[in-house]
C-alpha cells in the first residue's frame, strides 16, 4: 500500500517508520519537498521511504496520514489539497493544542468541536479516522508493555474505513476499540491530555492507556 504522511515531526516518523517496517511505500510531506528533518528521515527508513511536498504526500497515498501541529492542521491540507486526499482513509493522529500558557497544554478547540471534526469538514470527500493520538510516539509502533497490547481508541463516520485502520491499528501492535463517529474525536484529543498530566505527574512517560472488561 502508498501511504501519505503529512507530518515531518516525530509522529510523522514514527508512523512513517511503522508503514515502512510493514512493507508499505510511504512519502512523507512537508511545506518544504526538501525538508531536511524528513530527508534524513526517508535515508533512515530506507527505499520504501521518500519525500515531497504536502501535496505531492497526499497525492501518493492510498490512505492519508495527518501528523501536522494541531493548530496548523487547516493550513497544511490547504497545502495538501483537498482534492488529493478525496475518496481516502485519512487517519488523524493530531491534537489541538494550545501551549502559550505553557504546560500542560489546553485543547484550543471551544465547545461542542474537535480537531477531528474539523478535519473531516475541511476534507467532507475523504473519510477522517481519528487514532494514534492518545500515545506517545515511541510507542505508537509496536508498543511494548507488560500486560500485553495497550488500547488505541479510534472514530470516524465511515465504518469501511474503521474496519482499514482496525487492521493498520493491529497491524502496529494494538488493541483497537472502535467508539463510535467522529464526534468522538472531542473526547479522544481530552484524554491527550490525561496522558501528559499522567506523565507530567508521576514523571513517567512511558505509559499507555487500556481498558479492563469483563
Ligand atoms: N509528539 C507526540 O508524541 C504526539 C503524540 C500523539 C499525538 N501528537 C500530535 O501529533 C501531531 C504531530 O506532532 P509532532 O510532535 O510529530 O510534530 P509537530 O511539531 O506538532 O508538527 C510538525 C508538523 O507540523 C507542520 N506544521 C507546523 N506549523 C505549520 C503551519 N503553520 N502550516 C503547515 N504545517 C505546519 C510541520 O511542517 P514542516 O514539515 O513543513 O515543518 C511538521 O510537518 C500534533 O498534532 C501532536 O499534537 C503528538
Amino acid at each position: 500500500m502508498r501511504v501519505g504522511v503529512l507530518g515531518s515531526g516525530d509522529v510523522g516518523k514514527a508512523l512513517g517508520r511503522g508503514f515502512v517496517t510493514l512493507g508499505h511505500d510511504v512519502k512523507m510531506g512537508s511545506r518544504d519537498a526538501n525538508n531536511p528533518k524528513a530527508l534524513a528521515w526517508a535515508q533512515q527508513a530506507g527505499p520504501r521511504a521518500s519525500i515531497g511536498t504536502f501535496a505531492e504526500a497526499a497525492t501518493f497515498g492510498e490512505i492519508v496520514v495527518l501528523a501536522t501541529l494541531g493548530v496548523a492542521n487547516e493550513s497544511a491540507l490547504k497545502l495538501a489539497g483537498p482534492e488529493n486526499c478525496r475518496g481516502k482513509v485519512v487517519i488523524d493522529a493530531t491534537n489541538p493544542l494550545e501551549v502559550s500558557a505553557g504546560m500542560p497544554p489546553r485543547l484550543a478547540t471551544r465547545g461542542q468541536d474537535s480537531a477531528g471534526e474539523a478535519v473531516q469538514r475541511f476534507l467532507p470527500d475523504a473519510h477522517v479516522v481519528k487514532a494514534f493520538n492518545i500515545a506517545g510516539n515511541p510507542f505508537m509502533f509496536r508498543p511494548d508493555f507488560p500486560g500485553g497490547p495497550p488500547d488505541m481508541f479510534f472514530c470516524g463516520n465511515s465504518d469501511e474505513a474503521k474496519r482499514q485502520v482496525e487492521a493498520i491499528l493491529r497491524d502496529f501492535g494494538w488493541n483497537p476499540i472502535d467508539i463510535g463517529g467522529i464526534e468522538g474525536a472531542r473526547y479522544l484529543e481530552a484524554m491527550c491530555i490525561v496522558w501528559v498530566l499522567t506523565g507530567m505527574h508521576t514523571k513517567n512517560w512511558k505509559q499507555a492507556f487500556k481498558m479492563l472488561t469483563k
